[in-house]
């Protein structure tokens, strides 16, 4: 089985962390794009097995809330409860921020994704038109949001 452990990354992690990320999207982050958010101050974090990385996962709190930017899972991860994982550490991470919830974007077409947020309690919020990049022109953005309860459970 292994050692799991979810630790913050520092920049000595993003070519890693690129590997996964250009091998699972369309229209990767770049690096300097985790460059830029490790300096802005966002939370990013890595999940790793035995030292060997496996995910990750950024927020930034925007006054009472944490924005979710990016959860993602080596490819041949996926499907194992790893992202499951990560994402409700991280809830709990921003719970115990004083955050009221947590907000984030996804695209109508990333059925897994969609699935895990709708399973951990997001409510769909909005729709914001035409704001992916698509390999033909452009995709929605569906907007969801979960808010916390007062108590920790
Ligand atoms: C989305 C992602 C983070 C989910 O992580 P994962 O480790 O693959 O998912 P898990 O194994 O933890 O699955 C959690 C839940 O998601 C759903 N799910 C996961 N993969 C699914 C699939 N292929 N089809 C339908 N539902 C799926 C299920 O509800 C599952 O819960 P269950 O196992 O209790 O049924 C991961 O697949 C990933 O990195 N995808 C590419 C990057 C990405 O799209 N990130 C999100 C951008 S908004």
């Amino acid at each position: 089985m292994g050692t799991f452990s979810i630790r913050p990354m520092t920049e000595a992690d993003i070519d890693a962390v690129m590997v996964i990320e250009n091998s699972i999207y369309v229209f990767p982050w770049t690096a300097r794009n985790f460059q830029d958010s490790l300096r802005a101050g966002y939370a990013l974090h890595c999940m790793c097995l035995d030292e060997v990385l496996v995910g990750y996962v950024v927020t930034m709190n925007v006054v009472d809330e944490t924005h979710l930017l990016n959860i993602s899972i080596r490819q041949d991860h996926q499907g194992k409860g790893h992202g499951k994982h990560l994402l409700q550490w991280s809830l709990t991470q921003a719970r115990l921020a004083g955050s009221q919830g947590m907000l984030l974007e996804v695209r109508p077409s990333n059925v897994s994704a969609r699935a895990l947020y709708d399973q951990q309690g997001f409510k769909l919020i909005g729709v914001r038109k035409n704001y992916y990049p698509a390999p033909e022109g452009r995709e929605d953005a569906l907007v969801m949001f979960k808010r916390f309860n007062s108590v920790l459970t």
